[in-house]
């Protein structure tokens, strides 16, 4: 009995995951506290009409003493007046506390967002993250706070004019009290009716959003490959999902109300029927059944309305139910509990056998060994698809080897704090994120405390001085969203402008200018070569000119290492690289 009780109270959300609604709620605890206690007496309130109209029948109306009318409308103005103020305090206390908690959520929620590592942002879409990082948390926190006030001031508006009930005549009492839990039956299943339409309803929701990131990033395809049909086609399709899943919704949950409607009637008329023998008898005066029939009446808008409202919170909770787990959930690459500062590096980089995969039992890369010394600068080439791209993004952990190590200065960079780490390592990639803003604003990113001379230094380095004289604003010039009123050359100096700030012993350049026009992939190769200088770098390039100077040529295919070692050397060796080369690097990269 007691194990089966414990089963049903595990049913709610609330008892089962307290312990994490009260850490959000603690700072706050006295308002939310205020804000349910206010609840009871604005319920109760409700009594007080059908409970005042039983001596009114009976004295005024029935003994016809006029000296006591008075005190009625005085008594039912009072109280409104009352009710509607403690009403609003409820309100008001209660969105308070619910904008804060989610404030609050949201607000963890999104540091854990942005520490995320990489294979999380593979696998979710930018809707399912909007959804499940915003919305349901609104969800949740001002769901459940509004529908619980609403639901708390109903119990008691229920329990009172229950009391009511009960003073006026228990036997009507007992056939109205079994017609009410006859009408809340129902209400106990639910749970279980609309748990697997919820998340299917969450998931179709977020693909809407994702077409709106979609249509947004995407413009300039959508434009030029005239996929306008194509797209909207594919969000009628989304659309007309939402629709039949929250018509399935309304079946299963819609019918609740008239459901309970049809059963309270019966109720009603029962009550009426068996009221009126009852006077006959002279077991109830006039005044009492007046007061149990306005009682009555009263309660079936609050429970008629408890059902929607037990729906609405029970909707809340299952978003809660979803924050909480995402709450739980840790990002997979983190710096290690005994893991070591470095600062700067002193020796080199070794991959040691190293092995990778994206997807389980699909081997990107195998047995790579690699060494690097400091102040070298190995290029790595090979056919598009090899796994040149991931190997080096090994090195800041964007991912973890499935299997071998990767060394700096001998020390496994799963063992080094993750911010010193990645302090050690500054990145181009062939197409740079830039932030809504100023070209200061974004190069600073590479180090906030920069001063204006180191600044100019990193401008004029990275080729930028020119083109930044030439504006109005100068550094200060807004670059618009994702820096689209920038060229594609200019975009990539103001990302090794920021590389240069950050100042860091590796860099990394990834296909730095492979996307670029001949005439400004000169200026940016340029920049690269300034950030090269005195550096640790792993370049992946197609530039046969960058590739001949490096000290160290790594062909890769097909997740290995083929062909180790200088221009000259592998030339000699006419292998891949030879092969490569003799085709035109540029072509293949
Ligand atoms: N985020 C990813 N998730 C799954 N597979 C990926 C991902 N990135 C790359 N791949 C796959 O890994 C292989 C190597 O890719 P990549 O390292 O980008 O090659 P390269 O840089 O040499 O062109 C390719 O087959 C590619 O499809
Ligand atoms: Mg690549």
């Amino acid at each position: 009995m007691i194990e089966r009780l414990k089963q049903k109270l595990n049913d709610f959300y609330i008892v089962r995951n307290y312990k994490n609604i009260y850490k959000y709620v603690k700072p706050f605890w006295v308002r939310a506290l205020a804000a349910i206690l206010v609840t009871f007496p604005v319920g109760m309130m409700d009594s007080v009409i059908a409970w005042t109209l039983r001596p009114y029948m009976d004295v005024v109306m029935i003994e016809k003493n006029l000296e006591s009318s008075w005190y009625v409308p005085i008594l039912i103005i009072g109280f409104s007046l009352m009710q509607s103020a403690l009403n609003y305090s409820a309100t008001y206390l209660n969105s308070w506390v619910g904008f804060k908690i989610s404030s609050d959520i949201k607000a963890d929620l999104f540091k854990k967002l942005i520490h995320y590592e990489a294979t999380f942002f593979d696998r979710n879409t930018s809707g399912t993250v909007v959804f499940k990082f915003h919305n349901d948390v609104d969800t949740a926190c001002n769901g459940l706070l509004n529908n619980m006030k609403l639901f708390t001031t109903r119990v008691f508006s229920s329990v009172s004019l229950i009391g009511v009930l009960i003073i006026n005549s228990w036997k009507l009492s007992i056939v109205a009290i079994i017609v009410l839990l006859a009408a809340l039956y129902p209400l106990t299943t639910l749970r279980k009716k609309i748990t697997d339409i919820m998340s299917k309803t969450v998931s179709s929701g977020a693909g809407i959003i994702t077409f709106f990131s979609e249509a947004f990033n995407g413009n300039r395809i959508v434009a030029s490959y005239n996929l306008y049909d194509y797209l909207a086609r594919k969000f009628d399709e989304a659309l007309k999902v939402v629709f039949t899943l929250g018509m399935k919704m309304v079946q299963r949950t819609g019918i609740l109300s008239p459901m309970m409607h049809f059963i309270i009637s019966i109720g009603i008329a029962a009550v009426i029927w068996m009221g009126s023998y009852l006077i006959f008898i002279n077991d109830l005066t006039p005044g009492g059944f007046v007061s149990f029939i306005t009682a009555l009446l009263l309660l079936y808008q609050p429970i008629k309305s408890i059902g929607n409202d037990y729906n609405a919170m029970q909707m809340s909770m299952m978003a809660m139910e979803r924050v909480f787990d995402l709450l739980k959930e840790e990002p997979k690459i983190q710096s290690a509990p005994d893991a070591v500062k470095i600062n700067g590096v002193k020796k080199g980089i070794k991959y040691q056998n190293v092995c990778f995969e994206y997807v389980e039992k699909r081997p990107i890369l195998s047995g790579i060994n690699l060494d690097i010394k400091i102040g070298e600068t190995v290029a790595f080439v090979g056919n598009s698809g090899g796994g040149k791209t991931t190997m080096v993004n090994l090195l800041p952990r964007f991912y973890e080897p499935k299997s071998g190590k990767i060394l700096i200065d001998g020390i496994d960079v799963q063992k080094i704090e993750l911010d010193s780490l990645r302090e050690q390592i500054a990145i181009v990639f062939q197409d740079n994120f830039l932030f809504d803003g100023t070209i200061r604003e974004n190069i600073v990113l590479g180090n906030s405390a920069a001063k204006k001379k180191q600044i100019d230094l990193a401008v004029k380095s990275a080729c930028l001085d020119e083109f930044i004289a030439s504006l109005d604003k100068g550094l200060d010039t807004q670059i618009g969203e994702r820096g689209v009123l920038l060229s594609g050359g200019q975009k990539q100096r103001v990302a090794i402008a920021r590389a240069f700030l950050k100042n860091a012993p590796i860099v990394i350049l990834d296909e730095a200018t492979s996307a670029l026009d001949n005439k400004s992939e000169a200026v940016v190769q340029q920049a690269i070569n300034n950030l090269m200088k005195d550096r640790t770098v792993l370049i992946i390039a197609h530039r046969l000119s960058t590739v001949r100077n490096a000290d160290k040529i790594v062909v890769v295919d097909h997740g290995k290492i083929v062909e180790m070692g200088n221009h000259s050397e592998l030339i000699q060796k006419k292998g891949t690289y030879y092969a490569l080369y003799n085709s035109g690097l540029s072509t293949i990269s």
